[in-house]
């Protein structure tokens, strides 16, 4: 969500803002607010899933808080890593989530050494990619991006269809369970058999509803093709658009960094200062949030969160000439 100074810009974004409250009033998700309570849940299960790639089933015995499709699960990990996992098992089960997770860099793999009856700490279910029963709605999904799909195919009335993608069937986790749907509506596309998805083959003149959680490749493709409704979700960070070179002082050190126009505030801090925290890079966790402490502050995201007069979200947010803050 943006939050830029320009009036034009802003209206856009309220307009942006309005959508999204829309589409989730109109999924009856009324409890798709934040719960910003963190949960202690044991791992009940660890399933190898497909290459890469495993699922936890986790519990304390409780009913959870409910979730819908769409949403996803913060998790604390014991390093102090934080990730986002969408939750990928059924809502009605009300005493465990399922979340599925691909091993990538330090955070998922120290998700891969969970073993069962290890404790994890969440915090949520959040949900900030809503789906809304449609008459017509096309689901797509590359690789790991079917965890946040697979339950709003379950829950899917009307005319749907899956498009599931991936290298190899071997790294395409929940086959066996895609098994079980209708055959008519999925199809399942390998880029060792198929080649690589061609977007406009992948859309096939559709200009109904389109659920995507994908690579950015795909994403980008999808986004610049598709005429009609496009609801997605991104696990990696969206490239930094419309940004302004600025430059950032770490006050404990005193160094300047600059920032180029295409570069996060946090990816380039992060080069200094490995540790840093951050978890979604897409302004609406609140993990990157810094003290600033001297500077103008053009600031972006933060939907859930909100902004401060004296903090900015380093992973999003933008500075305007030199900003200095507190690290
Ligand atoms: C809302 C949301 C839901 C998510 N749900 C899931 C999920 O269900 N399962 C899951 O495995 N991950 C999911 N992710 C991604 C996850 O939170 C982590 O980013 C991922 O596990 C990488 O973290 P890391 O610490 O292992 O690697 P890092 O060192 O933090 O990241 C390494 C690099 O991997 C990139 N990256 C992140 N995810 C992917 C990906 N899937 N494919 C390729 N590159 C990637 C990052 O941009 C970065 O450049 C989700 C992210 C978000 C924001
Ligand atoms: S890392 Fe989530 S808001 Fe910046």
């Amino acid at each position: 969500m943006i939050t830029p100074s320009d009036p034009a810009l802003r209206g856009l974004a309220r307009l942006a803002e309005r959508y999204h409250r829309w589409i989730i009033r109109r999924s009856g998700d009324v409890r798709a607010k934040p719960v910003n309570r963190d949960l202690r849940l044991r791992v009940a299960k660890v399933r190898r899933e497909a290459e890469d790639v495993v699922s936890l089933r986790l519990t304390n015995g409780s009913p959870l808080p409910a979730w819908r499709p769409g949403a996803h699960l913060d998790l604390h990990l014991s390093s102090g890593l934080r990730r986002q996992y969408s939750l990928c098992g059924d809502p009605a089960d009300r005493f465990s989530y399922r979340i599925a997770v691909r091993r990538i860099g330090a955070g998922s793999a120290e998700v891969h050494s969970l073993a069962e009856g290890d404790e994890v700490i969440v915090r949520g279910p959040r949900n900030a990619f809503p789906y809304a029963p449609a008459n017509r709605s096309l689901f797509i999904a590359g690789g790991i991006g079917i965890t946040p799909i697979l339950p709003m195919v379950r829950a899917a009335t009307g005319n749907w269809r899956l498009i599931y993608c991936g290298r190899s069937r071997e790294s395409l986790p929940f086959l066996d369970e895609i098994a079980r749907l209708d055959p008519a509506r999925v199809r399942i596309r390998t880029d060792d058999v198929d080649g690589v998805p061609d977007v406009t083959d992948l859309l096939g003149g559709f200009d109904g509803s389109v659920y995507l959680c994908g690579p950015a490749p795909m994403l980008d493709g999808i986004r610049r093709t598709h005429q009609g409704p496009l609801h997605f979700e991104r696990f990696a960070p969206p490239p930094v658009v419309d940004g302004r070179p600025f430059e950032v002082e770490l006050s404990r050190s005193g160094d300047v960094l600059p920032v180029p126009a295409d570069a996060s505030a946090l990816s380039v801090i992060q080069a200094r200062l490995p540790g840093v925290s951050y978890s979604c890079r897409q302004g609406f966790c609140g993990t990157c949030r810094v003290r600033v402490l001297g500077g103008e502050v053009e600031h972006r995201g933060g939907a859930t969160f909100g902004h401060t007069e004296d903090s900015m979200l380093i992973c999003v947010s933008r500075g305007c000439g030199r900003i200095r803050l507190d690290l």
